[in-house]
């Protein structure tokens, strides 16, 4: 693997067949109560410039159930809030921690950061990517439907963070993804293009929801409203009516279709209560896988060698 975790699209199948294959041995090690600590004597710095529950906490109990110590860094309360630059912070923590962690709103801003520190840095979400949640995503589709080759997933609703790694993910892995996105709310032109042309399994933009969920066996979504977002909130509602996954448009999918979502879920928006609680959901899973996975790539960019 790289020195960083920045993108699905940097990651080789390898790389993500070695992730998953440490995340199902770490799974069990913790449901086992086996005390593993890799990460031991080693120091992960959390930045946050947006929210987020799953996850800080994810990575913070990860990161200690490894053996290490994980800092929760927010922006504001660091010398980032008053414009020290990302060159000069990442030099910085450089001298201090054993790899960076980042949330923030550019990719850029990732990127930079990467380049100036002399640790591994992760992307914890940006407007672009949200690589740690697919990884998350992919496993428990890996894990509850033995694989991912071949498998066909339907992402519906707004073309962004989650549905860009989704597209990475899709490219790199050979499954194929169908994307039913509103007209003016559609992934970044060059993420799609450069997936479908590289791409050997089928990647497609659609506008109707019902077509993308045909003989699926995932359809995953997310919210209307991105962070950062919220002052769009009323067009954005208006611009996602019939783009809801709801229990009408689960039933015009596979009958074990697995309906995951990142979350924060707003329910009744995006997703109603019916499908979140229902038989078909597996968002829950994917929040737990969250911490399995995170520990495979901590260990693998930080930790002893596995
Ligand atoms: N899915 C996810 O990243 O959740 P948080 O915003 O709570 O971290
Ligand atoms: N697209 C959402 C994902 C939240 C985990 C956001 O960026 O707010």
């Amino acid at each position: 693997m790289q020195k960083d975790l920045l993108c699905l699209y940097d990651l080789t199948k390898k790389d993500f067949d070695k992730i998953f294959s440490r995340a199902s041995v770490l799974k069990k090690k913790q449901k086992q109560g086996e005390v593993y600590h890799p990460l031991k004597g080693k120091t992960l710095g959390m930045i946050f410039e947006k929210p987020s529950t799953r996850t800080r906490v994810s990575f913070e109990v990860g990161t200690f159930q490894l053996g290490g110590l994980a800092l929760y860094l927010r922006w504001t309360d660091t010398q980032l809030g008053r414009g020290e630059s990302i060159p000069d912070t990442a030099r910085a923590l450089s001298r201090y921690l054993d790899g960076i962690m980042i949330r923030t709103f550019k990719q850029e801003t990732v990127e930079e950061l990467a380049r100036s520190a002399d640790i591994p840095v992760i992307n914890g979400l940006t407007d672009l990517y949200h690589p740690c949640q697919t990884l998350a995503d992919v496993f428990t589709m890996t894990e509850q439907r033995g694989g991912y080759a071949n498998r066909k997933v339907a992402y519906i609703g707004d073309g962004n963070n989650i549905a860009h790694s989704w597209i990475n993910a899709a490219l790199r892995l050979d499954f194929d993804l169908t994307l039913a996105c509103p007209r003016n709310h559609t992934p970044k032109d060059a993420i799609l293009k450069r997936a479908q042309k590289e791409a050997s399994s089928n990647i497609s933009l659609v506008h109707d929801p019902y077509k993308a969920v045909k003989g699926a066996d995932v359809i995953s979504t997310d919210t209307w409203v991105s962070m950062g977002q919220e002052k769009e909130y009323r067009e954005r509602i208006r611009a996602f009516k019939g783009f809801q996954v709801n229990e009408e448009l689960v039933a015009a999918s596979k009958d074990d279709v697995m309906v995951m979502h990142c979350l924060p879920a707003h329910r009744g928006e995006e997703i109603t209560d019916g499908v979140m609680d229902g038989k078909n959901s597996v968002v829950f899973d994917q929040a737990e896988n969250r911490m399995h996975v995170q520990k495979a790539v901590l260990e693998l960019l930080m930790g002893r060698k596995a």
